[in-house]
């Protein structure tokens, strides 16, 4: 005698009745992901015609301005409307001065002015941290071994006024060190840049994930020791929120997580508790990362890439920094959801 399996209870409550059709799904669908989501960085380095490799990066390229300006083009054609420089400076414009920092015609001062001039209506952010001009790779001066907090903030302020000066829409301090949004907004305010947006990196880790951006950089190399003393723990998410409160309070109109990924519950807890403009940074490893599994034949990269920016929209972020920007709004474009 075959055994009579009992019948299974009625399911009064059946999900699936809105995962049966893509038309079903789309309907109930909670969140998007839009190109104008999408902040894409960039490198930029000396030269004319120039695209580098970087090595730790798989398809990301240091740029020389003018094949930035090309880049941009084609990637506000795929819909992304901001982008962000970050200068490979060459070793010997690195001093323990920084001086090339706020010099008005460093690479990044140029590349904004060459973006700006070729497409007004892309909003260009800019990076305000030392390390890119430092001898020693941290994000402000160094003396003794100590991270020097008030005499950085005073070279942040310059930095943040030729950058305005440049022409840069958005100002982005991911230096962490106290009181230099408050800083740099008064200095905006004092000479007349009243219309800059500030986007703090307000919440940013001590991470291992920065790695392969140091290298595309060039400050791998230089640097002594860690960020530990100005960067966040990456056990403390309360932190996070009161690093949030301090910097909308000192005038940032928008607000950054950083690394990604693996914050998504502090991104979360930021957009519940301040209902402001609220940012991830998928950052240099996170890419590297998806980009090498699916090199591999691990994962299908292009899926893990729309997924793991589907979920910073899920954890409440309004949009994200993204090295995969174009490719993400290339497929956005061609019907992703
Ligand atoms: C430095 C800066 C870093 C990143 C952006 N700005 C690295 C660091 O703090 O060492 C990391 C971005 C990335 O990893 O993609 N001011």
């Amino acid at each position: 005698m075959t055994p009579t399996v009992p019948p299974a209870p009625l399911a009064l409550s059946r999900p699936r009745h809105l995962r049966r059709t893509a038309a079903l799904g789309g309907l109930v669908r909670q969140d998007r992901l839009h190109a104008d989501d999408l902040i894409w960085p960039l490198f930029v380095r000396d030269g004319e015609g120039v695209l580098e490799e970087v090595p730790s990066m798989p398809g990301v390229v240091r740029r020389s301005v003018d094949r930035v300006v090309d880049a941009v083009g084609e990637a506000q054609a795929l819909g992304v409307r901001t982008i962000c420089l970050f200068p490979y400076t060459d070793a010997s414009l690195k001093t323990e001065d920084c001086a090339e920092a706020w010099n008005p015609d460093n690479l990044s001062n140029r590349a904004t002015r060459a973006v700006k001039a070729a497409f007004p209506q892309v909003s260009v952010m800019t990076d305000v941290a030392l390390d890119p001009y430092n001898v020693n790779g941290h994000d402000g001066f160094v003396r003794d071994g100590v991270i020097l907090n008030d005499e950085s903030v005073e070279a942040l302020v310059r930095m943040a006024l030729s950058q305005a000066e440049a022409g840069a829409d958005i100002i982005g301090p991911s230096d962490m060190m106290d009181g230099r949004i408050g800083a740099i907004r008064r200095a905006l305010e004092g000479a007349g840049h009243r219309d800059v947006t500030i986007m703090s990196y307000a919440a940013k880790y001590a991470s291992a994930f920065y790695g392969p951006f140091r290298d595309a950089v060039g400050a791998s190399g230089a640097l002594t020791g860690d960020k530990k003393t100005y960067q966040m723990d990456p056990l403390n998410g309360d932190e996070a929120l009161r690093m949030i409160a301090r910097d909308l309070d000192e005038g940032a109109d928008m607000v950054m997580v950083k690394p990604g990924l693996p914050y998504l519950d502090v991104c979360r807890r930021a957009k519940d508790t301040f209902a402001v403009p609220t940012f991830a940074y998928q950052v240099s490893g996170e890419y590297a990362m998806i980009r090498a599994a699916a090199a591999q034949g691990w994962i299908d990269g292009e899926k893990a890439m729309m997924e793991s920016l589907m979920a910073f929209r899920r954890a409440g972020c309004d949009g994200v920094l993204t090295y995969f920007a174009p490719e993400a709004a290339g497929l956005i474009a061609k019907g992703w959801e």
